[in-house]
């Protein structure tokens, strides 16, 4: 089977790659390098020693896209191609709403031209907003607070009328939890453009140096040690959850959502423990007001996802803190002292 990858070169695009190679997937990506690099992709062809096919290509360059399906008959697609930063998308939501929106209308419209209907939708658990209870399970109504968000639920609604018009088409739509962590090998991980957003890899630069000292975000949440609780997965657990959603797709399932978590939900204040103990050091940390936006506690009942792909998540705590170490460790700087860097 041959399957598409967009935003394949960027963190969760490039370890999923890893293991559709692995799986003997003939693998197509597709990506801008608005947030990534070439050099992802060159090492997760070193890391499998299998070759995939490349295209550098802006999803809103609708005619472009044809090429791609001209020259390759795709089976599926996997699409993680999209902005992400919530922060961000607040201050430009309208570039966030046409890279995200138009980057996957302009993507569905191909498909259905080339009829190639088997599509793998990258969601988020931002659309569940802050749930009444917890674990979150699928059914739990939906609510978003900020464009990029609000982006994901569209995208899911749409791909749902699309389904709708249509029943030769098969979607998934995976809600992450909150991916970290990094390949086994620390040849590939995340590698965040400026300071990061997101908790593992500031705690990371804090540990390597880059960074004087994490910021918690609220000491006084009603959890066991005041600080955010998620639930963290890590990226190789992820990206598998996908190569395990591509059988149930090409079995005609229709629409089909699965929360892709671990179940467990650990505070700020773990994972920094988690990292100083992969790391050796101590992280340098103090707690700041609440970050705006923010929820108390949000964990997966990921039982569906067990159920009806046979996937779940394998990794400890101990792997997704030792996993983002040796990548940190042996990459400060990610993947920007390499020349082919864009
Ligand atoms: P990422 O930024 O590392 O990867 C996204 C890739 O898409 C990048 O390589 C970027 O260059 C590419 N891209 C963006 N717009 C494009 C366009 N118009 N045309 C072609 N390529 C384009 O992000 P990631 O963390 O790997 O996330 C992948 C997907 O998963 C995204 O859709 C994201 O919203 C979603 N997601 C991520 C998280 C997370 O915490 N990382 C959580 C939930 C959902
Ligand atoms: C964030 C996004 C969410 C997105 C998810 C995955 C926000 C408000 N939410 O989720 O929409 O789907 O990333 O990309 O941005 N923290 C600190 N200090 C930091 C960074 C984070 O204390 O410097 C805390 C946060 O308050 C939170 C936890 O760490 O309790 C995790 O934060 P983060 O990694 O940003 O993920 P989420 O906020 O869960």
């Amino acid at each position: 089977m041959k399957i598409l990858v967009t935003g394949g070169a960027g963190y969760i695009g490039s370890h999923t790659c890893i293991e559709l190679l692995k799986e003997n997937y003939d693998v197509v990506v597709l990506d801008n390098f608005s947030n990534s690099c070439e050099e992802s992709l060159n090492r997760v062809q070193k890391i499998t020693g299998k070759n995939l096919f490349f295209y550098k290509l802006d999803l809103l360059e609708g005619p472009s896209l044809h090429q791609v399906f001209e020259d390759h008959k795709i089976d599926a697609v996997i699409h993680f191609a999209g902005l992400k930063a919530v922060g961000e998308s607040t201050t430009i939501p309208l570039k966030y709403y046409q890279n995200n929106l138009t980057g996957t209308l302009n993507l569905l419209s191909v498909m259905e031209k080339f009829n190639v209907k088997n599509l793998v939708f990258s969601s988020s658990a931002t659309v569940y907003g802050d749930p009444a209870t917890l674990p979150i399970k699928e059914e739990f109504p939906l609510s978003v607070t900020n464009p990029y968000g609000r982006t994901k639920l569209m995208i899911e609604e749409i791909l749902k009328d699309l389904y709708q018009s249509d029943k030769e088409w098969n979607i998934a739509l995976l809600r992450y939890f909150n991916p970290v962590g990094a390949h086994e090998s620390g040849e590939i991980g995340e590698d965040p453009q400026g300071l990061p957003n997101n908790l593992m890899p500031y705690i990371s630069q804090v540990a390597v140096g880059l960074l004087p000292r994490l910021s918690v975000f609220g000491g006084d949440y009603d959890t066991p040690d005041g600080t955010g609780v998620r639930d963290y997965i890590h990226v190789t657990d992820l990206a598998l959850g996908h190569v395990q959603t591509l059988p149930k797709l090409v079995s005609n399932p229709g629409v089909v959502i699965y929360n892709l978590g671990t179940g467990n939900g650990f505070s700020v204040l773990e994972m920094i423990k988690g990292v100083e103990k992969a790391s050796g050091k101590q992280i340098s940390y103090e707690i700041t007001d609440r970050r705006p936006g923010d929820i108390a506690a949000c964990f997966a009942d990921a039982s569906k996802a067990k159920k009806e792909l046979g996937w779940e998540a394998t990794k400890s705590l101990e792997d997704m803190c030792n996993d983002t170490w040796n990548w940190q460790k042996k990459n400060p700087m990610g993947y920007r002292n390499h020349p082919k860097k864009d």
